[in-house]
């Protein structure tokens, strides 16, 4: 499967992608999470990137496309979360693979849940997993369940830096939901529901 996962900033992408990978084995390329681990390892790309993410501002499609390009080189099957989020990165995709995506699914919801839900987030900063402090709390208390990594906040779940992120998301990223509409790729969930009945309609799609 070549999947792209598109949806506002808490919309439940990366959680029913780790989920997916988990089950059925088809690897997530997350861009937020390839950053989030280059700022904590303050490689160069991670010096270039940290400023953008701490906005709420999308990293440069130059560098973003570049890490994506050299992931999928070596991939038959994956889930892109995250990528693309602009007409740019959505063009330059097109011209990178060597066979074209089977779906695009949309997470589509409202954007009053998803202040509480970015608020509450808490991920691991090692192995990635995510969690909710109320919806989805991790078994281990503040450490991950997973790997035992204390958890922590994102940096860019701040209230500023969510208002900015659903503006770019609705300026840039929305856009595609009709780009991959009028390709015959676009497939909608209701990503308003809990994270069992999310997947169980990603499944049915798929
Ligand atoms: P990224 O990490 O991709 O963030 P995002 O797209 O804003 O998406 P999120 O990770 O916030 O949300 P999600 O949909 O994965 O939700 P989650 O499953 O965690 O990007 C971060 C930044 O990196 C960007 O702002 C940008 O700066 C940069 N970047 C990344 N890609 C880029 C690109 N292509 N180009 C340029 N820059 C790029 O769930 C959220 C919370 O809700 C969790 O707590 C979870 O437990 C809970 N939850 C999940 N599902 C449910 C449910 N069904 N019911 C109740 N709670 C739920």
């Amino acid at each position: 499967m070549r999947l792209v996962f598109l949806g506002a900033p808490g919309a439940g992408k990366g959680t029913q992608a780790k989920r997916l990978e988990a089950e059925k084995g088809w690897t997530v390329v997350a861009t937020g999470d390839l950053l989030r681990a280059a700022i904590a390892q303050n490689t160069p790309l991670g010096q270039q990137a940290h400023a953008y993410i701490q906005r709420g501002e999308l990293v440069p499609d130059p560098l973003v496309n570049q890490i994506v390009a050299e992931r999928l080189a070596t991939l038959e099957s994956f889930i892109l979360d995250g990528y693309p989020r602009n007409l740019a990165q959505a063009e330059m995709l097109e011209s990178i693979l060597t066979k074209p995506l089977d779906a695009v699914i949309y997470f589509e919801i409202g954007e009053e849940s998803l202040v509480e839900r970015l608020s509450g987030r808490r991920i691991c900063p090692q192995c990635n997993a995510v969690y909710h402090i109320k919806t989805n709390p991790s078994k281990a208390g503040d450490k991950c369940e997973q790997c035992g990594a204390p958890l922590i906040r994102r940096e860019d779940d701040q209230p500023e830096a969510i208002r900015r992120r659903f503006q770019v998301f609705r300026e840039q990223t929305e856009p595609l939901v009709e780009y991959y509409r009028e390709r015959g790729l676009l497939r909608t969930i209701n990503a308003d529901a809990p994270p069992d009945e999310v997947y169980a309609q990603l499944l049915s799609v798929l």
